[in-house]
């Protein structure tokens, strides 16, 4: 009988992570503060993700953009049918999820897509694979259309390939389950380092990593170091892809790379300015940063917006804080040196969202002409930064609050069970804020009328850590006084911004 794992991990659960990289009003952004053409973010939208994991990300974009119609596939069943629970759950009506490969699926009758997102697929999958993800976009990506695509990179990775491959083999010629064979492998390739092996002497980078790999979570190593197949990519082969597929890199869906002088010197800026191969430069790049894991945005027929169109539509886009004004640090830090973030432009940014999400236009000094930029590279590092969140139009908050209310309704009751969903949904975003697992109890709690919200929540991690307790597990119990004091700071703090997010 056919594999249908085709050499991919399908016994070891993954995490059900939210990634506002794929969400189209980020990938607008980081398009349009480059000049180039966004996708659009509202209407008619049509939205696919390939391997999408437990589909919560896609969840989420068919929640908040309600007139979209989003397709997603993953080939492992079980993670499948995780995504299509939460869309039944949540009554989220143009969503399709299935569990095809993605030869299975280029073959349905889909329509042509606005957009394509893929995150953490093309490294693990085998080179056929990624000739199907290739064909799957030239065949059903509009022209005009938007892909993003990350993948782990060379040369970052150069130094830990043997290791990887060493734990891989390693784990195949265990026994047991997954998890039983990579404890095996980890153990096995201790012993070596122990005798004394010359490749992690020679390497301290390999070595450094094999011992952080025993300490990361169990479900994470399985499907990054433990796959069969594990191809960092130069940027220079993906872009030859992707060209095949007529796209064209256009942007870093990394917005930190984007403020140039604080990540290259004058002379690496002035090396990369003589290269005018792009792929070329762009794997240069790498080198210099050493870079290991890209997040690229590929566009089918890039075209620059003029200035002034350009100026229009960021005056027109909409911000919004991510967590308080007071918990942002003063400065965001840069391989070459630091950004300010309580002065100068994002200072002011950051002042002018405390009220709420607010226009660009609302935060830009009407008298001084050079403000505009400042303000668009300020909100280009506070987004890098993750503090600042990019928004949809106000125009369409109530349509969308009636989407958003049901899918939080089910991220809170899950809260009650576990950890795994953490972020709520916003309709100001189009996309989701993470909020601790003790914040949801509490936000659970007093919408089953709870008036104290808090000894709703300490009764739920109180029977929580007795039941682990019982296992042997040890586990400190919760204290009743310190979640009455975080529920108080949560009314201070977190609960204004929460209603300033359309998600109370
Ligand atoms: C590392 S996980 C990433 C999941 C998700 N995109 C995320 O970031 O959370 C890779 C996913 O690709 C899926 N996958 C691998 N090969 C596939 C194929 N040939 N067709 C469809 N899905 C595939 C796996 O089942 C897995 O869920």
């Amino acid at each position: 009988m056919d594999d249908w794992t085709k050499g991919y991990i399908a016994d070891v659960d993954y995490s059900q992570g939210y990634y506002r990289e794929l969400t189209p009003p980020f990938l607008a952004f980081a398009l349009l503060s480059q000049g180039i053409r966004p996708p659009k973010t509202t209407g008619k939208l049509r939205y696919c993700e390939l391997g999408a994991g437990h589909g919560f990300t896609c969840n989420v974009v068919a929640s908040t953009h309600p007139e979209a119609e989003v397709w997603a596939t993953d080939f492992n069943p079980a993670f499948a049918a995780t995504a299509r629970r939460l869309a039944d759950a949540a009554d989220i009506p143009n969503i399709n999820v299935l569990d095809a490969s993605f030869e299975e699926f280029a073959a349905l009758d889909l329509p042509p897509f606005d957009v394509i997102v893929l995150h953490g697929i093309y490294s693990w999958v085998m080179a056929e694979h990624r000739k199907a993800i290739v064909e799957f976009i030239r065949d059903k990506l509009a022209f005009g259309g938007v892909v993003y695509l990350s993948y782990n990179c060379l040369p970052g990775w150069a130094p830990i390939l043997p290791l990887r491959r060493l734990l891989s083999e390693m784990a195949q010629r265990a026994t047991g389950s997954t998890d039983e064979r990579i404890e095996a492998a980890l153990a096995e390739a201790e012993s070596l380092a122990e005798l004394g092996a010359g490749y992690l002497e020679a390497n301290s980078t390999a070595r450094k990593q094999l011992t952080a790999i025993g300490q990361m979570p169990r479900y994470y190593v399985a499907h990054e170091y433990f796959n069969r197949i594990w191809t960092p990519l130069y940027h220079l082969d993906v872009a030859r892809q992707m060209h095949q597929a007529k796209l064209t890199f256009t942007a870093s869906a990394e917005l930190q790379h984007h403020i140039e002088r604080l990540c290259l010197t004058p002379a690496h800026q002035q090396k990369l300015a003589g290269i005018d191969d792009l792929p070329f430069r762009e794997t240069v790049r790498d080198v210099i940063l050493n870079q290991q894991f890209r997040k690229d945005i590929f566009v089918r027929g890039p075209e620059r917006v003029a200035a002034s169109e350009r100026r229009e539509l960021l005056l027109a886009t909409r911000f919004a804080l991510t967590v308080p004004r007071d918990q942002i640090e003063t400065w965001a830090d840069y391989p070459l040196g630091r950004y300010p973030l309580d002065q100068g432009p994002a200072g002011e940014i950051l002042d002018g969202l405390v009220q709420g999400p607010r226009v660009l236009a609302d935060l830009v000094s009407p008298k001084d002409p050079e403000d505009f930029e400042r303000k668009v590279e300020a909100l280009v590092v506070l987004v890098g930064t993750g503090r600042v969140e990019v928004g949809l139009p106000p125009a369409g908050d109530a349509t969308r609050a009636e989407r958003t209310r049901r899918l939080n309704e089910v991220i809170l009751e899950r809260a009650r069970h576990g950890d795994q969903l953490q972020s709520l949904v916003s309709p100001v975003l189009g996309g989701a804020l993470k909020v601790d697992r003790l914040h949801r109890l509490f936000l659970l709690g007093e919408s089953q009328g709870h008036t104290d919200f808090a000894s709703f929540a300490y009764a739920i991690l109180k029977e929580e850590a007795e039941a682990k307790q019982r296992q042997g597990q040890s586990v400190r119990a919760p204290s009743p006084l310190g979640i009455l004091m975080l529920a108080q700071k949560f009314d201070a703090e977190m609960r204004p911004l929460l209603t300033q997010h359309g998600i109370l």
